[in-house]
């Protein structure tokens, strides 16, 4: 807690004040939270809440991670009415996260259970009866329910984003916009399966809650696997960047910022999610096939033989077998491959033009390009984006794609460009390298050697 921000601290022990002074005013009001006869809906329910809070999926948000526990808490807004909710959403305490500090604990069982209160409070508001619905009622129930789940899931969101906005400083409307509306219509969306539980009480009981949300929850549970084999394949591909990077000290960070770049070329131009993902990994492993050129080639100061600017011309090559066996790039390969190829046919390794030329390897030479035009290299400085781009739109046509190029350009109309920071001096034995990536400089080949 002493690590937070001070608003951040205020918030919390607001949010969890709140939420113990709602508990404290119903049972001031009523004498109880929930009628000892319902105690056992309480605790079926709130046992589900536990255990599916207990396994959230991480989604690639960082800092998110979910899970379909509220759909237990709105079964009990039906169930057992505002005060059950809250009670159920209060389990969140108790949560089997090995490592998550008490704070936290506290702050996502005092969330849920405001979110359970306000939700019941719209439902009974509305009309909503509260206890096991009966089959001719159902229909009565279903705008109340609709309602609070309208209250439950944007709240849960709002109170969540605010600690996250508070503590890490990334404010809301950073969070992309996209993800955050698919992320709001799913909950929305699993709100039903909580009017289900209610609505099968009545038959089989406490059976419903199992019935209804076991194969939600082993559907999450395989989503979650799926995230984290995402994860792992990021990992995968950050430590092969890292060591192409460590060949050169003035090119850290380039692998990042063309796979950045590659992908907002590849959404300007309407590429699908698998297929910006998959330019995302062509970006990062681009010049993987570094690795299979020797050092001392690469580190050479001035003009190379041939032999030497043969062995740079078989970096794509070299790429390409480097990453051959990683089953998930699929059409990464033909970016790895192709990205010097030229769009008048004079680049390599196979001389390809126009549109022999795959679509991904024109998307990265020009974020290739773009990126090393602005990065410090050893033997200029970074030049300003307006001249890199300026440079882009005189070769589009030559040397790479004008389609390609006027993508890129409306897409950093949208989004500026953040170059990366001043390169401090380099440590004393780093040699300084030519880029082969750079337009505007090109390697000097010394024939007849
Ligand atoms: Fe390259």
């Amino acid at each position: 807690m002493r690590d937070l921000p001070w608003p951040a601290r205020v918030y919390l022990v607001a949010v969890i004040g709140a939420a113990a002074a709602l508990m404290a005013r119903s049972v001031i009001v009523s004498g109880t939270l929930v009628a000892p006869e319902d105690l056992d809906v309480l605790l079926v329910l709130a046992l589900l809440f536990l255990v599916c809070e207990s396994m959230p999926t991480l989604l690639n948000v960082e800092q998110f991670a979910v899970s379909v526990s509220f759909s237990a808490a709105l079964a009990a807004v039906v169930l057992i009415g505002p005060e059950g909710a809250a009670l159920v959403g209060l389990t969140a305490v108790l949560s089997v996260r090995p490592g998550l500090p008490l704070i936290k604990r506290l702050f996502n069982g005092a969330q849920f259970a405001i979110c359970g209160y306000a939700a019941g409070r719209v439902y009974e508001g509305l009309g909503g009866q509260v206890g096991v619905p009966q089959v001719n009622a159902f229909d009565d129930l279903i705008g109340p329910y609709a309602a609070a789940t309208a209250v439950f899931v944007p709240l849960n969101i709002a109170l969540t984003l605010t600690i996250v906005g508070l503590a890490t400083r990334v404010r809301a409307t950073e969070v992309p916009m996209r993800g955050m509306a698919q992320f709001l219509l799913s909950y929305l969306g699993y709100g039903t399966f909580g009017l289900l539980v209610a609505g099968l009480w009545a038959t089989v009981q406490s059976i419903s809650a199992v019935l209804v949300l076991l194969p939600l929850f082993v559907a999450r549970w395989a989503f979650g696997q799926y995230h984290a084999q995402q994860r792992s394949y990021d990992a995968t591909i950050a430590a092969l960047c890292q060591a192409v990077e460590t060949k050169d000290y003035y090119t850290r960070g380039h692998c990042t910022r063309v796979s950045l770049a590659s992908s907002m070329i590849a959404q300007e131009i309407g590429m699908g999610p698998e297929r910006v993902r998959a330019i995302r990994y062509a970006g990062m492993l681009h010049d993987v096939g570094k690795l299979g050129v020797p050092t001392k080639v690469l580190q050479k100061d001035g003009p190379l033989t041939e032999e030497e600017f043969a062995a740079i011309q078989l970096h794509p090559m070299r790429g390409l077998e480097i990453v051959r066996g990683i089953g998930f790039l699929d059409e990464a390969y033909a970016g790895i491959m192709h990205h010097h190829e030229r769009h008048d046919g004079t680049g390599y390794p196979m001389g390809l033009a126009g549109d022999e030329i795959p679509e991904f390897a024109k998307v990265i030479a020009v974020a290739d390009a773009f990126d090393s035009m602005t990065s410090d290299r050893s033997y200029r400085g970074a030049r300003p984006v307006g001249e890199a781009l300026a440079e882009l739109r005189k070769t589009a046509g030559t040397h790479f794609d004008p389609v390609m190029v006027t993508a890129f350009i409306r897409a950093l109309e949208r989004e500026p460009w953040q170059p990366p920071r001043k390169v401090e001096a380099p440590p004393p034995d780093e040699t300084p390298i030519k880029d082969h990536d750079d337009p505007t400089m090109p390697i000097q080949v010394v024939t007849g050697q």
